[in-house]
């Protein structure tokens, strides 16, 4: 079946049926590999991408869920101004360890910080919650957050 979809700011039109995760489409369709797959049930939050702004898990979000929405991956959240604040400060202070759960906390936290522009400690805990870790870059993650959102130095 054929379905039309907004991401990164351009429309795509895919051969997928409905039921279809956002996540495979994002993948196999349209070639953003930047999106990972940890564990396919909303547990971990390798998956996480913006839809219509808000942080949501792309494996269990079908492909009909998505509607005319709007679509952000880790491709394109650098165009956001909070988007880019938050990759910067990624960078300086180096979180990543693996790599691989880092585009889905940068997601999640891009979406905390537009809500939300200078988060509290429970607040940051709150968003990030979802998202897991194996390398344990939490810590690093909290400063970033906290360097993004202008309360610490990078
Ligand atoms: S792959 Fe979606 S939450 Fe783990
Ligand atoms: S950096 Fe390795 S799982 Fe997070």
């Amino acid at each position: 079946m054929s379905t039309s979809l907004k991401v990164n700011g351009q429309v795509h039109t895919v051969e997928a049926e409905p039921d279809t995760p956002l996540l495979w489409v994002l993948r196999d369709e349209l070639g953003l590999v930047g999106t990972k797959y940890g564990c396919g049930v909303a547990q971990c939050g390798a998956c996480t991408v913006h839809i219509d702004g808000v942080a949501m898990r792309s494996c269990v979000t079908s492909l009909a869920r998505v509607g005319g929405k709007a679509v952000t991956t880790i491709e394109g959240v650098g165009a956001n101004p909070v988007g880019a604040k938050v990759q910067e400060a990624w960078k300086a202070i180096d979180v990543p360890q693996c790599g691989y759960c880092q585009a889905g906390q940068i997601m999640s936290a891009t979406a905390l910080l537009a809500a939300a522009p200078k988060p509290t400690d429970d607040e940051i805990d709150t968003a990030m919650n979802g998202n897991l870790c194996r390398c344990a870059t939490y810590i690093r993650i909290r400063k970033a957050i906290k360097a993004a959102s202008g309360q610490v130095e990078a």
